[in-house]
């Protein structure tokens, strides 16, 4: 592999999911700078669109398609209007996912609400794998990224569906990465506290300053921060690696306690 070509992504094509927005914006717009091809899904279909005539404006490709990852019928279209309109599917970055905040209180959080943080945040990202590493085996070029959390190896109060859920994802990582090789690895990033929507929801100056207190580079992440760790495993640079959980968190500990 030519010192060049390490993070090349021409001719490779990636789904990011929940790409409308914080992480999963910055995973498509870094993915599209590197030359890869993105179909840029989310739930919201506004969100998604402009993500990706911002790409294509910058001379970039890419797709928009809604995609609620709860919705097996939005999955299946997903990975098919992928390989159909972008010709094959070789990254995919599973990064939809939600729950947790300190709002898991056991004596309140009802089983539905257990069990769908599970289908959110694991299932989704099983049952999309599944559906896309036949395209990306044909094509002898596979990677797969999922978003997990530092909250899967953290303890925290009130986050048991959310952390469990996340350390579910961590385990199912590395046995997807035994049943998919040699073309398809799989491997997991784990954000710590990233400036994005869904931390703005539960962030107030008081918690940010005890985060940085436990944090050796003396700031909160930024999505481009995670996007870039993304790209290391999506890109040639990382073929011998799989089944690997990088916790990108500025060297510390934040939680929200
Ligand atoms: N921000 C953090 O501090 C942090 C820390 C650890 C892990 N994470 C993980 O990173 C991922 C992205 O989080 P974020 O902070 O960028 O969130 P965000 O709220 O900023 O963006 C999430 C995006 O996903 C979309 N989305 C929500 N539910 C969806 C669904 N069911 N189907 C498809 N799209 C959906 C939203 O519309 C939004 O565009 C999540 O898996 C989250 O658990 C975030």
């Amino acid at each position: 592999m030519g010192k060049h070509n390490l993070f090349n992504l021409d001719g490779k094509t990636a789904i990011v999911t929940g790409g409308g927005n914080g992480i999963g914006r910055s995973c498509c717009e870094l993915l599209a700078e590197y030359g890869a091809s993105v179909a840029v899904s989310d739930l919201k279909l506004a969100d998604a669109e402009a993500v990706a005539q911002k790409i294509n404006e910058s001379g970039g490709k890419a797709i928009a398609a809604e995609c609620n990852v709860t919705n097996d019928d939005h999955l299946v279209k997903l990975a098919e209007r992928a390989a159909a309109e972008l010709g094959g599917i070789h990254i995919l970055v599973n990064n939809a996912g939600g729950g947790g905040g300190g709002r898991e209180n056991p004596f309140k959080i009802t089983v539905d609400d257990f069990a769908w943080v599970f289908k959110l945040n694991v299932f989704s990202a099983w049952r999309l794998s599944q559906l896309c590493v036949p395209h990306m085996k044909k094509d002898g070029y596979g990677s797969i990224i999922n978003i997990t959390s530092m909250s899967s190896i953290n303890k925290s109060p009130n986050m048991s569906a959310y952390a469990a859920s996340k350390a579910a994802m961590n385990h199912m990582t590395a046995n997807l990465a035994m049943d998919f090789g040699p073309e398809v690895r799989v491997n997991a990033v784990g954000p710590g506290a990233t400036k994005t929507a869904a931390l703005a929801s539960v962030l107030t100056p008081e918690i940010e300053a005890k985060m940085l207190e436990h944090t050796p580079i003396k700031r909160l992440g930024e999505s481009s921060d995670i996007a870039g760790a993304v790209l290391y495993f999506a890109a040639p640079v990382s073929e011998w690696v799989s089944g690997q959980i990088l916790f990108v968190n500025g060297g510390g500990i934040q939680t929200l306690d």
